[in-house]
């Protein structure tokens, strides 16, 4: 048995929302061919431009599918096909790890849910990024799910806590989404690194209000909510000094009429929300000018929630 998916790039934080909120978006996205196997054995294949690990304990993919077939053996009330499991994964990777889109969420939560197709269903969404989350523990020391989480659910999701998980899919009104990926490589585990490990009581109230005030503006398609909630005192100002042009394009965005935005993930991708297409494609042209004259290149991507 065969299976071919699409595994999309994902937007974390959502800029208040560090570790809980992601959406999934429909551009850019890794392409994944899994294949069953009827014996214990993991074997990966890149057919992709970007290197990835070889082994399957250093590979989010490897691990993540490691996951997956631990609990098949482990828990015998599952309608088994066959005694043992194991995959062979090609993955196509057009997410460039290190770009702040999710790109190892993207290869384990991708691995996991083609397995999953595979098995016929035999795992809930839950389970799958409880398996995908040792994918991020690799790619970054931490089992953050809030990658994991959209990319499996799709849409907007919060994590309200990740040990014990609890995933909560949020609704969204249409959103235009731009998203420049300027082509330096921020590590998560170091743009975690530096952020501070204390927050003063009146910054965590302003985050709270906001995160509260983004949920709310999510339910309620209430876009000047969306918009006014897109604020982040705790974790912006440190990581935005990693990520030329930043405060540029931010300022450009809330000028040209964007909802608002921010880094996307850990950086240096920065995304801006827009309720109109045209001001999706105004930011994305401004997004360009401004790093062809820093003279760093870029990818932009004008696209939608997936
Ligand atoms: N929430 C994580 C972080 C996402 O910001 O470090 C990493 O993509």
């Amino acid at each position: 048995k065969k299976i071919t998916i699409k595994a999309p790039a994902t937007i974390a934080n959502l800029v208040c929302g560090f570790d809980i909120l992601g959406m999934a978006i429909n551009a850019p996205f890794d392409v994944m061919h899994l294949t069953l196997l009827d014996e214990e054995r993991i074997v990966l294949k890149n057919t992709g431009i970007y290197p990835l690990p070889e082994s399957v304990a250093d590979n989010v993919a490897g691990a993540a599918l490691t996951a997956l077939i631990k609990a098949y053996e482990l828990r015998p009330e599952l309608k088994k096909p066959y005694p043992h499991i194991g995959f062979e994964l090609v993955t196509d990777k057009k997410i460039k790890p290190g770009s702040g889109l999710g790109s190892s969420a993207a290869s384990s939560a991708g691995a996991v849910v083609a397995a999953n197709l595979l098995l016929d269903d035999l795992f809930s969404k839950e389970e799958l990024v409880t398996f995908a989350m040792y994918g991020e523990k690799v790619a970054s020391g931490v089992k953050h799910a809030d990658n994991v989480a959209p990319c499996i659910y799709g849409g907007v999701t919060l994590v309200r806590s990740a040990h014990p998980l609890d995933i909560i899919p949020l609704p969204a009104p249409p959103l235009h989404i731009t998203v420049v990926h300027p082509q330096i490589e921020v590590r998560t585990s170091d743009a975690r690194q530096i952020l501070r490990k204390e927050v003063l009581l009146k910054t965590a109230i302003k985050q709270w209000g906001n995160i509260a005030g983004l949920v709310a503006g999510l339910f309620r398609n209430d876009y000047n909510l969306i918009g006014n909630s897109l604020s982040d005192e705790i974790i912006e100002p440190t990581r935005s000094i990693l990520i030329p042009g930043f405060q540029k394009i931010k300022d450009a965005g809330k000028a040209i009429g964007c909802l608002g935005g921010g880094i996307s993930g850990s950086g240096p991708s920065i995304f801006m929300l827009s309720k109109e297409e045209q001001t999706a494609q105004d930011i994305a042209g401004y997004m360009g000018d401004v790093y062809d004259k820093l003279g760093i290149d870029f990818h932009c991507y004008v696209t939608a929630l997936n």
